[in-house]
């Protein structure tokens, strides 16, 4: 119902003089639809309907940088801070005053919990080191909160608690990326089997059998009710339009059916849209020739996190809720669609990008409206991702999107970068390390 199709592709010729933001808008678009291995060389062929602009000036919050640094692989951690053995199943200092999401990336020489060979689960685009990535230094980084550690993700004892249990993760493809990422540490214990998908392999359902646990994903990008129109090739024929007043009844109705609900919001909320309350529209975001009131995005993003809040706070239903933050991209020198790059191999040193303005904006709605949140029983918890992937400009598929992409006899056109959604292994694995803590460990 909410699906863009791959048609979008062709109309962006037409669409090449409406101005960046649309191209920005339409990008995030197309690579939130997620780009599963049968999808792509539809993607790949239909740039070639492009010709792009020259890059433009972006403004971005980076400071100054030389090009590029050796990988540290011995980077001191905080001195001040006793270190504690990440040794499984070894008790965790307590902690009461530490803050999980505040901290820095150290190197990390054990390296990532599973590799593309044992890990089947990687869908093509992210699969950087299949697909021919040269540098491995953006592997060798964990995640370390000032005043404590976050043990590494302990598949084990998760499969074990977990027990005729059931997880739903529900958003964009950044979720999708996130799911590919813990079944892939989870496949050690046990290799789950696929029990259900949509048609286009956007929601789907995985069962581990011997654990009876499922895992599933529920393809709800703006979780607010939205409406496409498309024809069967998925030619848009009209703008967006997002109720926001209505929640996505595509995740509603399933959510009695969870003990365990990881949900975003995400960058959708971008993309050009007619909004609608009580069923009146009340404007548009960035709509050519409507005749609409202009509607800056931040309005309908927070309208639509107090709906979904007060939902959990109003359903019968109490599952553990973990509410994941804005996930930032890393374009530089240029946007997407023009020739923007993020060729970084090491992470950023805290404050040394502070991230775009819009970025900030969103996530500093997603931290107010967490804030209001009337708990009223339900287990809601922060998985605040933001600044530690703002940290992370080397964790990106960038062109390793595509297999080889800088191979002679690949006959292919320049393709963007991909500046958003993550390697696999690559950053977002300690995002589970998190959900593990967030989880098990913290009251
Ligand atoms: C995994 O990546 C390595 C390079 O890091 C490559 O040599 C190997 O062929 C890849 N394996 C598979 C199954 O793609
Ligand atoms: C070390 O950790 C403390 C908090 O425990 C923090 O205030 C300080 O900024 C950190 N120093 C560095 C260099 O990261
Ligand atoms: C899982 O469910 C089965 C069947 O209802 C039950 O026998 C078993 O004790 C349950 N296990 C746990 C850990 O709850
Ligand atoms: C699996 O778990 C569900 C609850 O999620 C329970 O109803 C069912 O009985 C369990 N099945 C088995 C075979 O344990
Ligand atoms: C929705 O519209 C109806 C009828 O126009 C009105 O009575 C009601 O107060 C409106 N509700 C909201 C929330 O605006
Ligand atoms: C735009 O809408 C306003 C008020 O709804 C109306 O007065 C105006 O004539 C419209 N302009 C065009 C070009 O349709
Ligand atoms: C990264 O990309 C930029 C822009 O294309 C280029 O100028 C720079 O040399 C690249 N850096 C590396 C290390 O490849």
């Amino acid at each position: 119902m909410v699906e863009m199709g791959w048609g979008e592709w062709d109309r962006w010729p037409l669409l090449q003089r409406r101005g960046s933001h649309v191209f920005l808008k339409l990008f995030v678009s197309v690579l939130l639809v997620g780009i599963s291995f049968r999808f792509f060389f539809v993607f790949s062929e239909s740039f070639a309907f492009l010709t792009f602009s020259q890059p433009t000036d972006v403004s971005d919050g980076r400071a100054p940088l030389p090009d590029s640094q050796p990988i540290e692989k011995d980077v001191a951690s905080n001195t001040s801070v006793p270190e504690i053995a990440l040794e499984d199943g070894i008790e965790y200092p307590q902690k009461d005053k530490c803050d999980l999401f505040m901290g820095e990336w150290i190197s990390n020489p054990s390296g990532p919990a599973y590799t593309n060979e044992s890990c089947s689960f990687i869908e093509p685009p992210q699969n950087c080191m299949k697909n021919g990535r040269p540098d491995t230094g953006y592997l060798y980084w964990r995640w370390k909160p000032y005043g404590c550690n976050v043990p590494r993700f302990d598949a084990e004892r998760f499969m074990d608690a977990m027990r005729n249990k059931s997880w739903a993760l529900i958003g964009d493809s950044i979720l999708r990326n996130h799911v590919q990422s813990l079944i892939c540490l989870l496949v050690k214990v046990e290799v789950p089997v696929e029990v259900a998908h949509d048609e286009q392999y956007k929601s789907r359902r995985w069962h581990f059998r011997s654990h009876n646990f499922t895992l599933a994903i529920i393809w709800s990008p703006f979780l607010a009710k939205a409406e496409t129109f498309e024809n069967e090739d998925g030619i848009s024929s009209s703008d967006i339009e997002l109720h926001l007043d209505v929640l996505d009844e595509k995740w509603t109705s399933q959510y009695h059916n969870f003990d365990y609900i990881l949900i975003s919001g995400g960058q959708w909320f971008l993309k050009t849209a007619i909004y609608w309350e009580n069923n009146t529209i009340i404007g548009c975001h960035s709509c050519q020739g409507k005749n609409l009131t202009e509607i800056p995005v931040e309005y309908p993003f927070r309208k639509v996190l107090q709906l979904v809040h007060q939902f959990f706070a109003t359903s019968k239903h109490k599952p553990f809720i973990l509410y994941r933050t804005w996930t930032p991209d890393h374009f530089e020198n240029g946007e997407w669609f023009s020739g923007g790059t993020c060729n970084r191999t090491v992470p950023y040193k805290e404050g040394e990008f502070l991230g775009r303005d819009i970025d900030h904006l969103m996530h500093g709605i997603e931290l107010e409206e967490f804030e209001n949140v009337v708990v009223n029983g339900a287990r809601l918890k922060l998985l605040d991702t933001y600044g530690l992937s703002l940290l992370r400009p080397d964790g990106h598929s960038g062109p390793y999107r595509a297999f080889h992409p800088f191979d002679k006899n690949m006959k292919r056109l320049t393709i963007p970068n991909d500046c958003l959604h993550w390697c696999l292994p690559g950053p977002i694995d300690s995002w589970n390390d998190l959900v593990m803590d967030l989880v098990f460990n913290q009251s």
